[in-house]
């Protein structure tokens, strides 16, 4: 390689770089909102701390394979019978936090009370 060439690659290397790394930082940003009130029944509603959880689970699809990622999804998901009632709570929600609990990590609530409130 002579040395324009050198330069030539050189300066493509730089641009692409400006031009992914922006990409790489807002990939870290947490999206959505922060917290979300979830509709839990009778039970009471259901307060998710939606960050947290984008820090600790990191793959977005362990929930959003369910649903979209869109306000209200959830919902609609139950609604179009997409997803059975408490089928997220039982599968995806307690399911994780039991697995956690029984290895000894930090892990989120397992009893109702402590995820519905009333
Ligand atoms: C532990 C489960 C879980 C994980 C992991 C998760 N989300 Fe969500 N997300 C939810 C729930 C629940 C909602 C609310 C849906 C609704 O309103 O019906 C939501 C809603 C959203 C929304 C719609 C706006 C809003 O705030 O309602 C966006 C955008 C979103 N999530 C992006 C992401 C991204 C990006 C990631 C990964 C970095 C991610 N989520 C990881 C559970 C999760
Ligand atoms: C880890 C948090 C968590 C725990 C613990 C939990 N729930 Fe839930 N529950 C949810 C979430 C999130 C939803 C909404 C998503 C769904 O329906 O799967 C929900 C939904 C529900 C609903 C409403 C379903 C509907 O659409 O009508 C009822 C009723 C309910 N839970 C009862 C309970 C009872 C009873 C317990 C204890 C045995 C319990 N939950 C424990 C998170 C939790
Ligand atoms: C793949 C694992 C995983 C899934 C799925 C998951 N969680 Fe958690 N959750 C955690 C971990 C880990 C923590 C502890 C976070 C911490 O303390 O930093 C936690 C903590 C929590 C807390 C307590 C937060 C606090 O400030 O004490 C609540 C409430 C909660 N989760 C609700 C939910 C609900 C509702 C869902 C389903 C929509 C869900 N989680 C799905 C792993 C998970």
């Amino acid at each position: 390689m002579n040395f324009k060439n050198w330069k030539a690659s050189l300066f493509c290397l730089t641009l692409a770089g400006l031009l992914v790394s922006p990409a790489l930082i807002f990939a870290d940003q947490p999206q959505g909102r922060k917290e979300i009130s979830l509709y839990g029944g009778k039970s009471g509603p259901v307060l998710f701390p939606h960050h947290t959880h984008q820090k600790v689970v990191k793959d977005c699809q362990v929930c959003h394979v369910n649903f979209a990622q869109k306000e209200g999804a959830l919902d609609s998901a139950k609604k179009s019978g997409d997803l059975k009632k408490k089928q997220m709570m039982n599968k995806t929600c307690l399911k994780c936090h039991r697995a956690l609990k029984k290895a000894g990590e930090k892990s989120g609530p397992t009893s109702c009370k402590k995820c519905h409130i009333k």
